[in-house]
């Protein structure tokens, strides 16, 4: 079969480079057999696909076997025991025991509570978790908005909430204010410590060793795991975090709308559920105005599970552990460095950076996605909008604005708390996008992401750097 490689030589001359730079690549063909079997439809349609912090792509034997199960079985609702419905909820347990066991968490210690996605994880935890006067919210300014939105909780119930900042170019959090902060738990209160294990604006994984750390100083820890276990292993049995909270369609695309938040099972006893709802109680009585929550994690599950597609989680765990996540992590480190080394070489004929990089530069701690700007050549920032739609012309699939991380966003494009507090007091109701551009007079407020995942090769990496020469000497 003809890939796109043979058709010209300047990629294909490119791509003799790269081994050469990369010979342990050679070592991840088999996913490239997997791009043609079970992603085709990518380069059928012409597409190129750098947005997997955003969503994951499925491959076509998943969706097979999930049609498969679905052509072949009766599915009843789980909550009964009669025939089809004790059939729903084995498929429900086995997947349950698939999660646990893909991240190596021991059903002794974990607990898995489906959800809807990672922000109902996240949900979860902020309107259940203890908080009260003199408790503690700590995160870091890198954290998703469905993250940073659980401070509402917090402040609802007259707790504080504190964040970490993360410094730029490397957007990393700097020692001294991890280890001022971690002294904020107060002692014999509730303290929730949350960040990412990889941020979805700059790629930065920090330590995990931070977990232990928190807990330590008297910290519960929730780990966002979202934009970290598409490509990287976590293993929870050498990391302990209280509480996980993670998408399926980001770790392989399919199906959407499953989620899960991992929780260890004194952690699960601490959240106090705000109500009761089908499904999460024993025993519920009108008349006697009292109820019995179930225990562990059906408590968690309001109404009925989404339990047809719940079973095609353990089909995509399936696939993962089929491909091999470490080869996967090997193939995107591999394209991350060629891409991140070849994006800052480029220079205006003035000698003037095209680039700006929001994250590190290197390979150390950081994962598959890339956050910058390009600078014309008198060093004005072109309008994210505009390199959208340029990409959108050539089938790149790429992700522009902040990407639901605002903290991390206004650190990288230097917007001050003095102009963001202007702009949010100008207009108590409402306010749109082009509005608050407006109001930060007309500045970038935003920045360009790529990221690679399981179907990604060389030629997606090539075409984007293809793509952002075009900018040169503009
Ligand atoms: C780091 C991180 N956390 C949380 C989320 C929220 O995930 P979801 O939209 O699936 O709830 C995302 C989504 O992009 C993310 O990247």
């Amino acid at each position: 079969m003809k890939t796109i490689l043979d058709q010209s030589a300047e990629p294909l001359e490119a791509f003799k480079e790269f081994r050469r730079a990369y010979p342990d690549y050679e070592n991840t063909h088999l996913l490239d057999e997997l791009r043609e079997s079970d992603f085709s439809r990518l380069d059928a349609q012409g597409h190129i696909y750098l947005d997997y912090t955003g969503g994951g792509l499925y491959g076509q034997s998943q969706i097979d076997r999930h049609m498969d199960l679905l052509r072949g079985t009766v599915f009843g609702n789980p909550h009964s025991t009669n025939p089809t419905s004790l059939r729903t909820s084995e498929l429900i347990e086995k997947t349950r025991d698939h999660v646990l066991d893909f991240f190596n968490a021991s059903p002794e210690e974990y607990g898995i509570v489906f959800t809807a996605n990672a922000s109902q994880a996240m949900k979860l935890v902020g309107e259940s978790y203890p908080f009260d006067v003199g408790d503690n919210f700590l995160l870091t300014f890198d954290n998703h908005n469905s993250v940073n939105g659980i401070r509402e909780f917090d402040r609802a119930h007259g707790s504080t909430t504190t964040y970490i900042p993360v410094v730029p170019p490397d957007m990393r959090v700097a020692e001294d204010s991890l280890e001022h902060a971690l002294k904020l738990a107060t002692t014999g209160e509730n303290n929730l410590f949350a960040f990412p294990a990889q941020s979805n604006f700059s790629g930065v994984q920090h330590p995990l060793g931070w977990i232990k750390r928190a807990q330590a100083c008297g910290w519960d820890v929730l780990l966002d795991a979202a934009a970290f276990v598409p490509t990287n292993r976590l293993d929870l049995g050498q990391w302990h975090p209280d509480y996980v909270a993670l998408s399926f369609y980001k770790m392989f695309g399919y199906p959407t709308g499953v989620g899960a938040l991992i929780a260890r099972w004194p952690a699960l006893k601490k959240l106090h559920r705000p109500w009761f709802a089908g499904g999460t109680i024993t025993v519920a009585s009108v008349q006697a105005d009292r109820y019995y929550l179930a225990e562990g994690a059906a408590a968690f599950e309001d109404g009925t599970l989404d339990y047809t597609n719940i079973p095609a989680v353990d089909f995509g765990l399936d696939f993962l552990e089929s491909v091999g996540l470490e080869q996967i992590h090997l193939r995107v480190r591999c394209l991350t460095d060629w891409l991140l080394q070849n994006l800052l070489s480029l220079r205006h004929r003035n000698g003037k950076q095209l680039v700006q990089l929001f994250g590190p530069s290197g390979l150390e701690s950081r994962g598959a996605t890339i956050t910058l700007n390009l600078k014309d050549r008198n060093g004005q920032t072109i309008d994210h909008d505009i390199i959208e739609r340029l990409a959108k012309e050539r089938k790149i699939s790429l992700r522009t604005g902040c990407f639901c991380n605002p903290g991390a966003g206004e650190v990288a494009l230097g917007l001050s708390k003095q102009e963001l507090l202007k702009c949010f007091q100008s207009s108590t109701q409402s306010m749109t996008y082009d509005d608050f551009r407006l109001c930060i007079d007309g500045r970038s407020v935003g920045a360009v992401r790529i990221s690679t995942g399981i179907a990604s090769n060389f030629m997606d990496a090539f075409s984007f750097l293809k793509f952002t020469k075009q900018f040169l000497d503009k």
